[in-house]
């Protein structure tokens, strides 16, 4: 029920809050669990908190925000339709990459996020949470290109930040933004097909007559 899955999901991030169980916590003003519909159909996973979601607790509240905001409405959704998190929950320093054992100290938070709210799509903004689908996989070659895999797709998509610097990807960004939906769509009929019955079971036979056996 959607009330188990928002108390499920407060409980996490009243955890998150709590945490120390890595040094970024130092320094901050706010942890950012994650914010969104419960019953989000497609989760974004970001890298990190930057300096506006440190103040406000929030994910992409920020000029990344403002353009996830923009891409979200081209395609007709809103924010509280999806769930957005991140792969750390508290600001790096200086904005700089989460390190691998931060990543890893944060990991069991989000796990239990994608667990709860179990996506039919998650769509991974940028290098740090693509990783954790595509290990070995570049963004450069692989954005835009969903794997299915046990009933959900992952799909991994530009940070946002990395457009925001780098104009010449906003153009494949918007166009993998686009087809976000059809991804979503082709989850929901694989998932369909996987639970129709297989073929109507035939009718069992009537039992044979029993045929009398001649005796000469
Ligand atoms: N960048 C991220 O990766 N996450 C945020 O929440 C904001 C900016």
């Amino acid at each position: 029920m959607v009330e188990d899955r928002a108390a499920a999901l407060a409980a996490i991030a009243d955890e998150v809050r709590a945490c120390r169980l890595c040094r970024l916590y130092e320094g901050t003003t706010n942890a950012v669990p994650g914010a969104g519909s419960p019953d989000a159909q497609i989760m974004f996973i970001g890298e990190g908190p930057v300096f506006h979601e440190d103040r406000l607790g929030l994910p992409f509240v920020g000029r990344s925000g403002d353009y996830l905001n923009y891409l979200l409405n081209l395609i007709g959704l809103k924010r509280e339709q999806v769930f957005i998190a991140n792969v750390v929950k508290h600001r790096p320093p200086d904005n700089r990459d989460p390190l691998p054992d931060e990543i890893l100290a944060c990991k069991p938070y989000l796990d239990r996020q994608i667990a709860v709210i179990n996506p039919l799509v998650i769509a991974t903004l940028g290098r740090f949470s693509m990783a954790r689908y595509f290990p070995n996989g570049k963004i450069t070659q692989i954005h835009g290109q969903p794997k299915f895999e046990d009933g959900r797709a992952y799909y991994p998509l530009f940070h946002p930040a990395a457009v925001l610097r780098n104009p010449d990807l906003r153009r494949g960004m918007e166009e993998d933004f686009k087809r976000l939906l059809e991804v979503l769509e082709q989850v929901k009929q694989q998932r369909a097909a996987q639970t129709k019955p297989d073929a109507a079971p035939a009718e069992p036979k009537p039992p044979e007559k029993p045929t009398q056996l001649r005796l000469f």
